[in-house]
């Protein structure tokens, strides 16, 4: 089988390295990849967004199994367009994939539905939100509807923060049309986990509990970041626990879909809040998580293949999915200054000195004149998997200290929390 990755970050690696394991695959093509994923697929050159691109691609070299990796095209309908065009391609269609495209979408399925969330209310206008902020008592979320590369959400702890946020969203548009319409959250407390499940629309497979490290810096402190690490399995969700979000979240989703005429296919990620009340869901998104894909496709022992292809024939209660003993740790490198401005074309060392069985996925890099160097601002997902947390975190910074280049950081307490 050839098969084709979209995307060219730390997922889409893990996605890769993943599927060249399977006896099934004889070719795996990439756009656009990265200088890792080169090493192991062939690259083309087409962005992620380009969706006509990437069907012409698909036809003309013959795939038969197409990889969405990131949110952008999968809103946009790319799995629409590939199954017009008659190719098999693994995601959620548009109107489905609205469930991370829209929180709005996403907010009015699970009211309906009763799966558990944050109280909300949606507004269209400055106006009417700014009134709101000074009626009730704060922290608050605040989020633009639409896709804003995980910069829509601001939690507001005094009225200038919140104010500031509706101002820059709905006033100055900084995201676009994404802010064209805006949430406002009750503020949950608690510890966040990341649940993805595969889905073929009716059985609902669940992945490992994930825990995700959004903030930039140790003990969760600076700006939110797309994710400066994950690990599996995140013992803040243990099986009774994984069998609730199951029940209560997961099923109710995939159902809620399939009672609207919009059933859903491929991977459902819920953000949760673990909360006192219980497990609440912050976000849907419709697709792997990144980092969490990283760790989570080492930890995997089955053949994703085979998966993927109960996904698409509808026949996943056939599957049952196998895992790794132990647990596995993906620490991010990031570009100096991440996640706000940085340097690119730096050249980074000590790639070959990795102790074996660490697997170093590239999030954001390139090749210039020969040399591996940064491109974006996560560069790279150092993932190592043992017996226990202590032990796979143990290996995972023996990778990390081996590399090295201009400005990296990196959260040093990734998997930390797992230990308390
Ligand atoms: P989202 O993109 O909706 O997952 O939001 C990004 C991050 O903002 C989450 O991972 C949480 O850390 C935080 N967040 C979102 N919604 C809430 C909420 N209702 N209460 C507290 N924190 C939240
Ligand atoms: N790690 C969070 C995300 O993939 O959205």
């Amino acid at each position: 089988m050839k098969a084709l990755v979209v995307g060219g970050g730390g997922r889409e690696h893990a996605l890769v390295w993943k599927l060249a394991q399977s006896p099934k695959i004889d070719k795996i093509i990439c756009a656009p990849g990265n200088a890792g994923i080169a090493e192991m697929a062939t690259c083309i050159n087409i962005s992620a967004g380009d969706i006509s691109g990437l069907v012409d691609l698909a036809q003309k070299e013959a795939v038969d199994i197409t990889f969405v990796g990131p949110e952008a095209p999968l809103t946009a309908g790319i799995v629409d367009v590939f199954e017009k065009a008659g190719l098999r391609v693994f995601g959620p269609t548009m109107q489905a994939a609205a469930l991370e495209g829209s929180k709005v979408f996403a907010k009015e399925i699970m009211h309906k539905y009763n799966i558990p969330t944050a109280k909300y209310k949606v507004f269209t206008e400055a106006e009417p939100a700014f009134n709101y902020i000074r009626e009730i008592s704060l922290p608050c979320v605040i989020k633009a509807e639409g896709l804003a590369a995980g910069k829509g959400v601001i939690v507001a702890h005094d009225e200038e923060t919140a104010f500031a946020a509706i101002q820059s969203i709905m006033i100055e548009g900084v995201f676009g049309s994404a802010g064209k319409r805006i949430l406002i959250e009750e503020c949950l407390v608690g510890e966040e986990v990341s649940i993805l499940a595969f889905t073929d629309g009716k059985t609902v497979l669940p992945l490992l509990p994930a825990q995700d490290h959004k903030r930039v810096f140790d003990g969760d402190q600076g700006p939110n970041t797309g994710g400066m690490g994950a690990y599996c399995p995140a013992p803040v969700c243990p099986p009774d626990l994984q069998q609730k979000v199951l029940n209560e979240i997961m099923i109710p989703t995939v159902k809620a879909m399939e009672t609207e005429g919009i059933p859903y296919k491929g991977v459902l990620y819920a953000g949760l809040m673990i909360t006192e009340q219980g497990p609440l869901v912050l976000e849907y998104n419709v697709r792997f998580g990144d980092p969490e894909a990283q760790p989570l496709l080492v930890a995997l022992d089955s053949d994703l293949i085979e998966i993927v292809d109960a996904v698409l024939d509808e026949k996943l209660e056939d599957i049952e999915l196998q895992w790794k003993n132990g647990t596995t740790v993906c620490v991010v490198l990031a570009s100096g200054g991440y996640p706000g401005d940085y340097t690119k074309g730096l050249p980074i060392c000590g790639l070959d000195d990795v102790p074996p069985g660490i697997e170093v996925f590239h999030a954001a890099t390139s090749k210039k004149a020969g040399e591996i160097v940064n491109s974006g601002g996560r560069v790279l997902g150092v993932t190592a998997i043992d017996k226990d947390i202590p032990s796979a975190i143990t290996l995972a910074y023996k990778g990390v200290k081996a590399i090295s280049f201009e400005g990296m950081h990196y959260r040093n307490d990734i998997g930390k929390k797992a230990l308390s």
